[in-house]
């Protein structure tokens, strides 16, 4: 496998994806709520837009999928040019939180800086240190504003969303979150990268509500860093064939013939089509 793809192919993979539009039927129980995670695609989206795009909500497809997003707050840092947003959702009666990737994240994550470092919320757990390092950037002004919406809307439940690298910050986002002010229901990431070991995915699993991995095909970005490197998915992988029709529904991140570790060749261009959408495609 060669995991050395130049944001120069991705950037043309960008190009090359379609916008087309469609709708999965709904074909297996479980607990995985598929309306639920396209509702999710477009709050992770959204992330990606310029912060008054966000504050006012007007982001296209993205924010008109969520047309009952109110009490927006945008985050901006630029130490490594990390962006999110929390928000109260009245028409799911969910406070929301979401995180956006970047290209220079991609860039890290693809060169493969998977140094890990001590979680120190559990004995043993270590995650990826640059993941820690973005998401510290964010936390305070995130953590501040999610529990002034839970003393807003009490009786609200929490989801926590994100693509790519985006994934991986809403990963560590919702275990803090968690912990220091309200129990996360919901976490739906798009095309995420491992975040930590296997300690840490455990601790995570046995904390964080409904935890669902959607991966597209052959989407390069779910199978790295690598599991010999010590890295392990946490949740529920849901993976969508292609043409992006029918999806499996897999425990963890064990090796397992119906999703995607079936595969052995992975691309940057699955990378961005989700729920029938361009989730990379701006504002
Ligand atoms: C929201 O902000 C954008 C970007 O500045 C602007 O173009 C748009 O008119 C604003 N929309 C509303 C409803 O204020
Ligand atoms: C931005 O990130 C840096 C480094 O993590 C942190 O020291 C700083 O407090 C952050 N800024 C804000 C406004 O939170
Ligand atoms: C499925 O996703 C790919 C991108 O990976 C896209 O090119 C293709 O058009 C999609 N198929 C359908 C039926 O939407």
């Amino acid at each position: 496998m060669n995991f050395k793809v130049s944001s120069a192919l991705f950037i043309t993979s960008l190009l090359l994806l379609g916008t087309g539009f469609y709708f999965v039927n709904y074909l297996n129980g479980d607990q995985y709520d598929e309306e639920f995670a396209y509702k999710a695609s477009g709050y992770a989206q959204a992330s990606r837009c310029s912060l008054q795009n966000i504050q006012n909500w007007s982001c296209g497809t993205a924010c008109q999928i969520n047309p009952g997003v109110t009490d927006i707050k945008a985050f901006y840092n630029s130490t490594h040019q990390i962006q999110g947003y929390t928000a109260y959702d009245q028409n799911e009666n969910m406070i929301i939180s979401a995180f956006r990737p970047t290209v220079t994240d991609l860039n890290t994550l693809i060169d493969l800086d998977y140094f890990q470092i001590k979680y120190t919320a559990c004995q043993g757990c270590e995650v990826h240190r640059g993941f820690l390092l973005a998401w510290k950037d964010l936390q305070n002004q995130v953590l501040t504003s999610i529990s002034d919406l839970v003393n807003q809307y009490p009786n609200a439940q929490v989801g926590v969303f994100g693509h790519s690298l985006g994934g991986a910050l809403a990963v560590l986002a919702s275990i803090d979150i968690n912990n220091d002010v309200k129990h996360v229901d919901y976490l739906y990431t798009f095309g995420q990268p491992r975040v930590g070991n296997k300690k840490f995915a455990k601790y995570f699993n046995e904390r964080i509500g409904h935890i669902y991995r959607l991966i597209h095909n052959r989407d390069l970005i779910p199978h790295v860093p690598l599991r010999v490197m010590g890295f392990y998915h946490e949740g529920t992988e849901v993976w969508y064939d292609e043409p992006n029709t029918s999806f499996e529904v897999c425990d963890f991140d064990k090796d397992n013939d119906k999703c995607s570790d079936k595969l052995h060749s992975f691309t940057m261009k699955d990378h961005c089509y989700y729920m029938g959408r361009d989730i990379c495609g701006d504002c």
